[in-house]
């Protein structure tokens, strides 16, 4: 199973989205591959947000090592299933799609944990320090939801 986390910039939700999947797929030794890729450009080629690296690390998960990438077309044809982070996120990702199965592939991420309550998960980028927490924590559990609904036990 091939999963896709998606946000704006790349560098703070879909990079901590990834991390904690990364994470749980080693702990457990899931036969998942994660990756993440931003809806725009800015930050391509970047390392996640400092804030984000920071806390990531004070709970055990390194996200380092990731790099900011733009969404693009094949990655309806990578990914099994593309999470968003927003409903932004979703438009343009919706966009983008070319049918139907690519539509299909796409939802949001906090969904896993709200089914059906269409739920966002907050830009931290202007914000502070709680928000980055809070966006950490709630990552975590829809990562731990996400594992459950697809039938990894956690
Ligand atoms: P992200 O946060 O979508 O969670 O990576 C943002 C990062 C950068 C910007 C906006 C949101 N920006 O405007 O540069």
């Amino acid at each position: 199973m091939r999963i896709l986390m998606v946000c704006l910039g790349n560098i703070c939700r879909s990079p901590m989205a990834d991390g904690w999947l990364r994470h749980r797929i080693q702990e457990k030794g899931l036969p998942i591959e994660v990756d993440s890729a931003g809806t725009a450009n800015y930050h391509v080629g970047e390392q996640p947000d400092p804030r984000m690296r920071k806390f990531a690390k004070e709970t055990g998960v390194s996200i380092d090592s990731l790099r900011a990438r733009q969404f693009v077309v094949a990655d309806f044809d990578s990914f099994d299933r593309i999470f968003v982070m927003d409903k932004s996120n979703l438009a343009n990702v919706l966009r983008l799609a070319r049918n139907e199965a690519d539509k299909a592939k796409v939802a949001l991420y906090l969904n896993e944990l709200f089914p059906g309550e269409d739920r966002e998960v907050p830009d931290p980028y202007y914000g502070n320090e709680h928000d980055f927490r809070h966006v950490i924590e709630l990552l975590d559990t829809t990562t731990n939801a996400f594992l459950r609904n697809a039938g990894f036990n956690s």
